[in-house]
């Protein structure tokens, strides 16, 4: 990469950010299109997210993505937001158009593609229980829904958390209801897809004891957590006969997504994803 008077920015803000893999996915994608672009990470504080976005005005960047915990805040912060980013209440892309800065949200985009690729599974007509009500949980059942699932259970250690994912969900057609932790075992009979955005499973090991003998055949698990690449969610799901996959599938998609708004190219997504395999598992180029 030659970085010269002429390279146009872009980059990912987080605060952590050391582990991002994006810079590699981006900077594989630039590199393999021939494109005199940038991507680079910049840890940035909450309090300072306001500067820095205009920041990225001043210092006529094309582009930033946003991940935690900046996604919610950003909203306030651009000059517009697309409707989906609206609705997802989040922004995890942000275009600079002339000196204005459009929020977007490809997270959602994302996901579906994910499920595509990686299950062929639409979610339109789909019964899914998401584990977790955070940012991600939230996101993800209110893209499922606006998708047309058929029906969205969601489970939360903390029940009064749903409620936000209820009021959202329950203005589409899709089904909506909530569990507890520990009745998932047996709803799992009745989902086509169980979705962990949950935290739990980051720590190797780690998980939300479900009983085993709850996983079936006919059940397609994906974990958001992809370090490690196998949670003990997925090993249990898979030594069940259940399909499995992780969330490196979606932070591809999302970006891919993003660096098609950014530059108006198509990605190159096999470049991207293996990029992506030998930033975060350390697999030969
Ligand atoms: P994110 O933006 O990644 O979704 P978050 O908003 O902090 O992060 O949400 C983390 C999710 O993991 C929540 O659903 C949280 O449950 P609570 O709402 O009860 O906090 C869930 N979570 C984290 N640790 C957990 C644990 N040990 N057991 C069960 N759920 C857990």
């Amino acid at each position: 990469m030659k970085i010269d008077g002429s390279t146009q920015l872009a980059g990912v803000f987080g605060s952590p950010i050391a582990h991002t893999a994006s810079p590699a996915m981006h900077n594989a994608a630039f590199t393999s299109l021939k494109m005199n672009w940038c991507y680079i990470a910049c840890h940035v504080d909450p309090a300072n997210l306001r500067a820095a976005l205009a920041g990225i005005r001043d210092m006529n960047f094309r582009g930033v993505n946003l991940t935690v915990p900046h996604k919610i805040l950003a909203l306030d912060f651009v000059d517009s937001v697309e409707p989906e980013a609206r609705q997802l209440g989040a922004v995890n892309t942000i275009i600079n158009e002339s000196g204005k800065l459009r929020g977007c949200n490809t997270d959602g985009y994302g996901f579906a593609k994910a499920l595509q690729d990686d299950f062929d599974l639409e979610l339109k007509g789909l019964r899914i229980l998401i584990l977790g009500a955070g940012g991600a949980g939230r996101a993800l059942a209110i893209q499922s829904a606006l998708a047309g699932a058929a029906k969205i259970i969601v489970a939360n250690r903390t029940a009064g958390k749903t409620d936000a994912i209820a009021a959202e969900v329950t203005k589409t057609k899709t089904g909506f209801a909530t569990t507890s932790l520990d009745g998932v075992g047996k709803l799992l009979k009745e989902v086509d897809l169980l979705v962990n955005a949950t935290s739990v499973g980051l720590k190797d090991g780690e998980s939300l004891a479900i009983p085993a003998e709850a996983f079936h055949k006919n059940l397609a698990v994906y974990d958001t957590i992809y370090r490690p690449a196998e949670t003990e969610l997925l090993r249990q799901a898979a030594a069940a006969g259940a399909k499995v996959s992780n969330g490196l599938s979606m932070l591809l998609h999302q970006g891919a997504r993003a660096f098609e708004l950014w530059t108006q190219r198509t990605a190159p997504v096999s470049v991207m994803r293996r990029a992506l395999r030998t930033a975060v598992y350390g697999e030969k180029k």
